[in-house]
């Protein structure tokens, strides 16, 4: 009997030898810059009870109301696969009690993340985010903190071209002034029936839409921006300043609307300029009224998510992969079973000291551990026969011009540490 061969679910992205290491790379470098700045690590549940994102994220969100894995476990309880980490982050905090120690609360995840959106370039139904969240404390220093780390883990990856926008939602007394007059505004519209209850849930939705004749509709509506009150202008003109001290560009954009609703004051997103329809990379802002919402105290916090999936398509826009970074940096092939333990007695050396060595294991000619080698992409290719282990001295080959030098075993650390 022949099986049918079985395929991964549609829109799942997965990253396997040899370009899952660029994809850790990029992950890596994203996350970096928080644990430099204190963050610690948070490990939680992908899924969690779909209350908590129904109510933590919003009813009026394309993420809540079209995107869940939402199911019923076996003791019939509502699960949903986590479309974001801030409802999670939140829910583990005040289920902890971490927000009645220390405050800011300031931690970082790294996982996937579910939404059963249309796959195309760029989106999936399962990707990965690096994130972080400082929770407790309402002070515009932190906001362009984490505005300055998620930044900087995209310029450690070296990319370029990419914008930051910032607006700010303001606080309640001004999102109220503002919702007055832009449901007045939207009265006006004509909307199909869905469109209008999603409105009367979240009006700032409309902003968001993709349809021409909306977006035309939406045009001269009146903006959040114009109507901050005096504190909360004054807290955006702050972190503005604190961004232009760390010179970190920005633009305004006053329209721009988070697919999530817990956000106030301060949000953002960086867009990458060459990656066309799914352009942002990364994402965040102040919320302060999550965590009332979720049943604990009224403490504000703010964060970001990063799109590691997307960072590594606009690392490979800008030509940043570097693939010497990926391989190893030695390949020793042992010729004979003797010659094997001597390899591996040096690979664990030079490992201990970070050379990234890889041994030839296997009866394999010459011939066939050569191309290995070769596939390898191995900066360097050490042959240990039964002279080079009477003599002590091996030829270290270098694999990008073929040139060769003899070096004594006992110097090839040194040795390579000098060349690498
Ligand atoms: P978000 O903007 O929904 O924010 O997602 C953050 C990032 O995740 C996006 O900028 C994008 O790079 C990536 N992303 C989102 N959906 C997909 C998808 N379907 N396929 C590939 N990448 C995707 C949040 O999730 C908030 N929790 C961020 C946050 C943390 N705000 C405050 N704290």
């Amino acid at each position: 009997m022949k099986y049918e061969k079985l395929q991964a679910p549609k829109g799942v992205k997965e990253y396997l030898p040899p370009n899952s290491a660029a994809f850790e790379w990029v992950r890596e470098s994203l996350i970096a810059p928080a644990k430099l700045a204190g963050y610690k690590l948070m490990e939680l549940p992908v899924f969690e009870d779909t209350a908590l994102f129904s109510r933590g994220v919003g009813e009026s969100t394309d993420v809540v109301s079209k995107e869940m894995y939402t199911f019923e476990d076996r003791g019939g309880r509502s699960l949903t696969l986590r479309p974001e980490g801030t409802a999670g982050v939140m829910r583990a905090i005040i289920e902890s009690g971490l927000d009645r120690g220390q405050l800011p609360v300031k931690v970082w995840y790294s996982g996937q993340f579910f939404r059963a959106e249309r796959p195309q370039a760029g989106r999936y139904r399962q990707f990965y985010q690096v994130g972080i969240e400082a929770v407790g404390l309402d002070d515009p220093a932190i906001d362009a903190e984490v505005i300055a780390v998620a930044d900087q883990g995209f310029r450690d990856l070296g990319l370029k071209n990419y914008r930051l926008e910032i607006t700010s939602l303001g606080d309640a007394q001004s999102r109220a002034a503002h919702r007055v007059d832009l449901m007045k505004y939207i009265a006006k519209l004509d909307l199909d029936e869905q469109t209008r209850t999603r409105s009367e849930i979240n009006p700032l939705r409309l902003f968001d839409d993709k349809r021409a004749e909306i977006k035309q509709a939406m045009e001269q509506a009146p903006l959040l921006l114009d109507y901050l009150s005096p504190e909360s202008a004054e807290n955006f003109t702050q972190v503005k300043s604190y961004l232009d001290s760390l010179e970190i560009t920005y633009i305004v954009n006053p329209r721009m609307v988070r697919g999530l609703d817990y956000y106030t004051g301060t949000t953002f997103e960086f867009i990458h300029e060459d990656l066309g329809a799914q352009s942002g990379i990364g994402g965040g802002g102040r919320y302060s009224g999550l965590m009332e919402i979720l049943g604990g105290q009224a403490l504000s916090g703010i964060g970001f998510g990063l799109g590691v999936d997307r960072a590594l398509l606009a690392v490979e826009a800008e030509g940043l992969l570097n693939q010497d970074r990926f391989t190893s940096d030695l390949f020793i092939i042992p010729i004979g079973e003797q010659e094997k333990s001597v390899a591996l007695a040096i690979a664990t050396t030079l490992r201990k000291a970070g050379i990234r060595t890889e041994i030839a294991f296997g009866d394999r000619a010459l011939k066939g551990a050569m191309k290995a080698a070769d596939k390898s992409g191995s900066r360097y290719l050490v042959v240990i026969g039964d002279a080079e282990v009477k003599s002590g001295v091996v030829e270290l080959k270098r694999m990008s011009d073929g040139s060769v030098s003899s070096v004594k075993i006992s110097q090839l650390q040194q040795v390579l540490i000098g060349a690498l």
